[in-house]
């Protein structure tokens, strides 16, 4: 059978995409629960193989065919906007962009385009575009990860993130202001591995469908 590579982020979702995958009878028991530190798996009997990559670096195996198939979050996606298929919304990991600042903070003060406002977020595009559709200036700050400390320590007026539970928000003393869009995880394709492996993807695409409605 031929081999099908897919990637699959480390973090947060690794254990629900790990199940989901075993579940729809594509990975075997040396895709293990817990995160090793092998990065490329191989499940022999199964001719499957995984890359085990940063989130925001899945779409960019799977656009360039290293990886066939990639499972993502939608914020990752909406970000780098990459060349590849959505073939699946997976639901889990389920997410809300949101734009936050310091719970002491004036809301409307921050947003009434009288002072040049800092926005830190791992989301450049996606910022500058909301504040843009609000005809809003504002500096956007790029962090890679621990956005919610910018604020503290004065790099930023504000933030845009995500939240799951609301728990770092909420220990870091940063109330929402808005809530920008939704996220949930995605199968994503490699366009042209969609065409030519299309005999592999195809059932196990109906197998995740199946696995969801159940
Ligand atoms: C994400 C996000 C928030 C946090 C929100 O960070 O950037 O910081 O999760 O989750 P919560 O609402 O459940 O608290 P992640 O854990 O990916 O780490 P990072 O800060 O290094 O990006």
């Amino acid at each position: 059978m031929e081999l099908l590579t897919i990637a699959v982020p480390k973090g947060r979702p690794y254990g629900e995409t790990v199940q989901l995958l075993r579940s729809a009878g594509i990975a075997g028991p040396e895709l293990t629960a817990e995160e090793s530190r092998a990065l490329m798996i191989t499940c022999p009997a199964l001719s499957t193989r995984f890359i085990i990559a940063r989130d925001s670096d899945v779409p960019t195996y799977v656009e360039h065919g290293a990886a066939d198939l990639g499972i993502v979050g939608k914020n990752v996606l909406m970000e780098s906007e990459p060349k590849v298929y959505e073939l699946l919304d997976l639901g889990y990991s389920a997410c809300r962009f949101i734009l936050a600042a310091p719970a002491a903070a004036d809301p409307v003060r921050l947003l009434d385009g009288s002072a040049a406002r800092r926005v830190a977020t791992k989301y450049p595009r996606m910022t500058e575009a909301y504040f843009s559709s609000r005809g809003l200036q504002v500096e956007t700050i790029f962090l890679h990860g621990s956005i919610e400390v910018a604020p503290k320590v004065g790099l930023a007026d504000m933030i845009v993130d995500i939240t799951e539970t609301g728990r770092t928000l909420k220990e870091n003393n940063l109330a929402i202001i808005d809530n920008l869009w939704t996220s949930s995880m995605r199968l994503i394709a490699n366009r042209a591995s969609y065409r030519l492996k299309a005999e592999r993807i195809g059932p196990l695409v109906q197998r995740l469908r199946e696995l969801m409605a159940g």
